[in-house]
């Protein structure tokens, strides 16, 4: 009788945390897959292919937040039934190997070329043992969606190129700032010079750093790459080649010195949409957006979209994408990630419908809505 109330109040307590009961989308609660288990696919990105969402993330562990297993996958038709499909890229066991196991792997993309019929995945990649100073990006593809995605190469990128939107004598003045000049961090005269690009000087042939990111596929089929940059202090927007694993060498600088991380975008009617956070390690801090016509900018700062209680924490949580859901007007999710450094594995998603209002996108709390918020479109 004992061990029946125990087992019973144990289920009383467990099934209101978990997401998902009738459709429900649950922010911050447990995400259980077909095996019950917690979803474990962190900075994660959504691809939607032939009717299925493929959702890749970060695997995280129980006690370390560096990558020791790989990005993992789950499908689901209707965004709240998820099948764990295993994982997509495995760490290698491989000493040496850019992507060694205890190496770190973060915020995962996937997008499909229709020329070539593959699967390209970039991601953000720190060589193990070397904390956040590799600063790369990596490339692996699939022919399959779910995987295995085979790892191709991960680099600095753009080496020697300048950006686009820098005229020729900003060029000249940015060619001669020395970074002795500039050595004590965060002081006025520093933060002009950022501003200018000193690190982007700096970086010049070593190729420009890339930490948090995203990928984006425009609906002229073109691929751009979208990541932090210049030690986070400014963000980067690149064109990918037609194959969508090289960079062109054409890109541009975005909020020069923002400091902006875990960039997330998405169009609607023309206009890009792109929703940022600030730079404050696994803590919380407010959400920061911009627009552009052009994805190759100019782009314009606006207030964070997050409003309510807790907004300006962004809900606990840190952006990592925005997913255009099928068949419904409008309808655009924002995730984000509700990190957990001291137990990795556990950390939460957040999942919120964006509104439209006065022509601004805007995201609120709550505690449990689905996908019936969005109006069916015809
Ligand atoms: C914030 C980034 O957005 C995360 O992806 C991760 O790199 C943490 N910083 C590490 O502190």
């Amino acid at each position: 009788m004992k061990m029946k109330k125990s087992l019973l109040s144990v289920v009383l307590m467990t099934v209101p945390l978990f997401s998902h009961a009738k459709g429900e989308i649950r922010s911050g609660q447990l995400w259980p897959d077909n095996h019950g288990v917690h979803v474990n696919a962190h900075g994660g990105g959504i691809l939607y292919h032939r009717g299925t969402y493929y959702w890749f993330g970060e695997h995280k562990a129980e006690n370390t937040s560096n990558a020791m297993v790989g990005v993992t996958c789950y499908s689901s038709k209707n965004l709240t039934d998820w099948k764990n499909e295993g994982v997509a890229l495995a760490v290698s066991d491989e000493q040496g190997s850019d992507i060694e196991k205890g190496c770190i792997l973060e915020r995962p993309k996937v997008i499909y070329n229709a020329k070539t019929r593959k699967f390209v995945m970039w991601f953000h990649l720190e060589l193990k043992g070397l904390g956040y100073r590799a600063a790369r990006a990596g490339v692996a593809v699939a022919d399959k969606v779910t995987g295995p995605y085979h790892f191709l190469r991960s680099q600095r990128v753009n080496a020697y190129r300048y950006p686009l939107n820098v005229t020729e004598s900003e060029k000249a003045a940015m060619a001669k700032l020395q970074p002795k000049d500039y050595a004590e961090w965060w002081t006025p005269k520093w933060r002009r010079a950022i501003e200018k690009g000193l690190f982007l000087q700096r970086d010049l042939s070593t190729g420009q750093m890339a930490r948090d990111q995203t990928v984006y596929v425009d609906d002229d089929g073109k691929a751009y790459h979208i990541f932090s940059s210049e030690d986070n202090l400014t963000l980067q927007i690149a064109e990918l080649s037609e194959d969508y694993t090289f960079h062109t060498g054409r890109f541009v600088r975005v909020a020069a010195g923002g400091q902006n991380e875990a960039p997330a975008i998405f169009k609607k009617d023309g206009t890009y949409w792109m929703i940022t956070s600030g730079c404050t390690g696994w803590e919380p801090n407010k959400a920061r957006m911009f627009s552009a016509r052009d994805i190759m900018g100019p782009w314009k700062q606006h207030e964070s979209p997050c409003v309510g209680p807790k907004a300006d924490l962004t809900f606990g949580g840190q952006s990592t994408y925005v997913l255009k859901v099928e068949g419904r007007r409008d309808a655009f999710i924002f995730m984000a990630d509700i990190w957990r450094p001291k137990h990795p594995s556990d950390a939460r998603y957040i999942w919120l419908p964006i509104d439209f209002k006065n022509g601004l996108p805007v995201v609120e709390w709550r505690d449990e809505w689905t996908l019936e918020y969005f109006k069916v479109d015809k």
